[in-house]
């Protein structure tokens, strides 16, 4: 399909990333391996590997075989707070990764200045604004906005105004937006608001490319949006970073170790810090029991709400090729003010 408003319209977005489309599939553990990543980039979008927690030994050839399986760019995603975080960047810089995202926490100038030492473009979460401008002090190259109805660890505040309180005011670097997107429709939307454009995840679960156990795809499949819901914490001696996944005894067993954890820092047979180790360590095990081994009862089913939209195993380019449709479509129809049929109101 010819573009004739998008490339415009994420120009700056698809520039940066270098590729043809600004459409990134967000790095997921245990999902975002090199398999999964070289055919995003394949297809025209940005690829993320998920470092998680794998050792630095496995993360360095994962980035080799993405390196064999595309020619195209791709980033590789780091978690602060992992055990093997600092092992990790000494592998992205040995490795040259062109693209290093740093998730979980917000890293230190100095994570961003070693990153960028080695020629690589330095990718931050940001929750609020202020640190967005700290970030953007200490040199990352662009920002990606997630709201709470992604999938996986997620923040408090929703993509809609996350997007107006960074897209309006923030103008220094690139901002990707994320959390909820299941359609090119709202990609051009946030486009219009000034996004350099979007990642999604839980879309590309189900990518024939993908990895994931049959019935992990197959529980996405049959999800609907109100089934993906963020955990809660019970007590704030005990604090947890909600994560949102589709219900299931997974999420039981989560709020009974969360209990049991509480009880345990209460009485102080266990630190806080401890305990939050553990409730970590569950999600690992829990997120590579559903993924990998095909356990969709008990293993953790992390998924946005944006899973409403997942409707069949596709190829990532007929996934990708729905959203740039999508997106050019919708562009086109707010360039010439034309408004929706009464049929696609009132169907
Ligand atoms: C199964 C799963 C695992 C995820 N793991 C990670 C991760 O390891 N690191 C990270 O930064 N984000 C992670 N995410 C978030 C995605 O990268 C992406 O930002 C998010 O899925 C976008 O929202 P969506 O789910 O509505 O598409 C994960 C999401 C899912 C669904």
């Amino acid at each position: 399909m010819e573009l004739k408003y998008l490339t415009e319209a994420w120009k700056r977005g698809a520039d940066f990333l270098g590729t043809r489309y600004a459409i990134l599939c967000g790095a997921m553990t245990w999902v975002s391996e090199s398999n999964l990543v070289s055919a995003i980039s394949n297809e025209g979008g940005f690829g993320v590997l998920a470092g998680g927690n794998m050792p630095p030994e496995l993360l360095a050839k994962e980035i080799e075989a993405t390196r064999r399986k595309t020619r195209f760019p791709f980033g590789v995603n780091l978690i602060t707070v992992a055990p093997n975080f600092k092992d990790h960047i000494e592998v992205v810089v040995r490795e040259k990764a062109p693209f290093v995202f740093f998730a979980g926490s917000i890293p230190s100038g100095r994570d961003i200045e070693q990153a960028k030492a080695s020629g690589a473009k330095v990718i931050c979460f940001a929750p609020v604004l202020s640190l967005a401008k700290r970030l953007i002090k200490q040199g990352t190259d662009a920002l990606v906005i997630e709201g709470n109805e992604a999938g996986g660890h997620i923040g408090p505040v929703a993509t809609s105004v996350l997007a107006q309180e960074f897209l309006l005011t923030v103008t220094e670097v690139p901002i990707f937006v994320a959390g909820g997107i299941g359609t090119g429709e709202m990609i051009a939307q946030y486009l219009s608001l000034g996004a350099a454009g979007a990642q999604l995840g839980t879309r590309f679960v189900v990518a024939e490319e993908c990895v994931a156990h049959p019935r992990f795809k197959e529980a996405f499949i049959k999800a609907q949006a109100r089934d993906a819901m963020p955990t809660s914490q019970f007590d704030p001696s005990l604090p947890t970073i909600p994560v949102r996944a589709i219900l299931n005894e997974g999420s039981k067993d989560f709020n009974r170790l969360q209990l049991e954890l509480l009880n345990k820092v209460k009485s102080g047979e266990i630190s806080r810090e401890e305990g939050q180790v553990k409730l970590e360590e569950f999600w690992v095990g829990a997120l590579r029991r559903a993924v990998i081994d095909g356990d969709v009862e008990r293993g953790s089913l992390m998924a946005g709400q944006s899973v409403a939209f997942v409707k069949k195993v596709q190829p990532v380019r007929e996934i990708i090729e729905e959203l740039v449709t999508g997106a050019e479509r919708k562009l086109e129809e707010m360039a010439n003010g034309r408004p929706p049929a009464i049929g696609q109101l009132c169907p």
